[in-house]
């Protein structure tokens, strides 16, 4: 692996999408947290939106300002070239992400982004892996609440249990929040691609080396209710249980044969029964376009819920993990997970990448191989709280 010299670029962090709804909460969290010394920009389409952004930062942060679009490869590619590491907020990454992940795998920049989409995921997998692996960028996708606290909350949890024996982890996800819009077009797009899911999925088994020698596992669960948790238990179709099983086939510590279940918890029969049929009815509803269009323009891009609104939100995701005889309950709780908490994940990844001491990894990588310990450590600093609830 040869990692290009990247310390003569201009800077350290570039903010790509600052202008959204998540990149200016990045932003502003970057310009009242970044350390002395940081050399970073915020990027955008609209240089007048980035220089009122940048007007209103805390602190008389003065960040650079660039220019990229991206209908504009070469402005992808000039702004890839300028940093150590680029954090995109542009989705839907499956329309508008991949030119910057082949930007930055050329160039040798690691890239960061808030994806949850697994056609995404699987599709830069199978055409910038291997180039990236070449120039030394790491690739990380999905730094937000998709999948930070369940990636990082399963490696923790293993991290409490024996070495070298088989393993799993159930992990429990609780929540309540609301949504921007420019979440709510980015699940809008995912229901409306299941066959190209599907597709992007095989193709990248085809390339994908097997593990040899361990098994790692994320199968579906069944609905039920848990009495470990004292709720009902939902599958949760997300890209989380596919990240947290990368992590698996990547880290030996996982053990010999892990294996992982995702599920959302609910205390009232009623409200498990109610969400599965909201979330099928969004489903149906996407697959019929006048119906998606109508959908997706009654919240806009950039719209999202008020810092009122954000102040009572807050996440819980608990997991109970198993094995050699051991049992343990862990927890990783905090704010509002889709917005003030996924820019403190999102920045403090990006922080991470640029300034710690981390694993050398290159490629696409999930966020437990590429800053585990370190990154557990900075949002454990910033607020996210990371614990072992109990032993058995
Ligand atoms: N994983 C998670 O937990 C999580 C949580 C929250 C959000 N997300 C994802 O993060 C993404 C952003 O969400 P959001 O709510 O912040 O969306 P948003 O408010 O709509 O922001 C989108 C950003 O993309 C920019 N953009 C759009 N088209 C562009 C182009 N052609 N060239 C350059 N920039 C362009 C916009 O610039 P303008 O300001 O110029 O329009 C804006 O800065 C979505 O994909 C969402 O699903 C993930």
């Amino acid at each position: 692996m040869s990692r290009l010299n990247r310390s003569d670029r201009p800077y350290d962090i570039v903010l790509f999408g600052a202008t959204g709804f998540v990149g200016a909460l990045t932003a502003e969290y970057l310009a009242a947290h970044a350390p002395e010394g940081l050399r970073w920009a915020i990027a955008g389409r609209d240089e007048v939106k980035l220089r009122r952004l940048r007007d209103r930062l805390p602190g008389g942060a003065e960040p650079g300002v660039l220019r990229a679009d991206v209908s504009d490869t070469a402005s992808l590619r000039a702004l890839a070239g300028q940093a150590r590491v680029v954090a995109t907020t542009v989705g839907p990454y499956v329309t508008y992400g991949e030119d910057l992940v082949a930007a930055c795998a050329d160039a040798g920049a690691d890239y960061l982004d808030l994806t949850g989409e697994p056609e995404f995921v699987d599709l830069t997998y199978v055409r910038h892996d291997a180039r990236a692996r070449e120039t030394g960028a790491r690739l990380v996708h999905a730094c937000g609440f998709d999948s930070v606290p369940h990636d990082l909350g399963v490696y923790f949890t293993v991290r409490q249990l024996p070495e070298g024996v088989p393993l799993t982890v159930d992990g429990f996800v609780t929540a309540d929040a609301a949504f921007s819009g420019g979440t709510f077009a980015s699940a809008l797009g995912q229901f409306a691609r299941g066959r190209r899911m599907v597709a992007a999925a095989r193709e990248r088994r085809r390339h994908e080396p097997r593990l040899m020698g361990r098994r790692a596992g994320a199968p579906t669960g069944s609905p039920r209710f848990a009495p470990e948790v004292g709720a009902w238990a939902l599958p949760l179709p997300t890209i989380d249980p596919q990240i947290v099983r990368r992590s698996a086939k990547a880290l030996e510590r996982y053990g010999p044969d892990f294996r992982y279940r995702h599920y959302a918890a609910v205390r009232r029969l009623p409200v498990a029964v109610g969400g599965v049929a909201g979330v099928g009815a969004l489903f149906a509803a996407a697959q019929v376009p006048p119906v998606r269009r109508w959908l997706s323009e009654r919240l806009k891009p950039g719209d999202g819920p008020s810092a009122e609104r954000r102040a009572r939100s807050w996440f819980s995701v608990r997991f109970v993990g198993e094995g050699g005889g051991r049992r343990v309950f862990t927890e990783v709780s905090g704010g509002d997970p889709g917005y003030d908490e996924t820019a403190k994940m999102f920045a403090e990844a990006a922080l991470a990448l640029a300034l710690d001491d981390l694993p050398e990894t290159a490629g696409q990588v999930t966020t437990a191989v590429a800053m585990g310990d370190a990154l557990i450590d900075r949002l454990g600093a910033a607020g996210i709280r990371f614990r072992v609830a109990a032993r058995r």
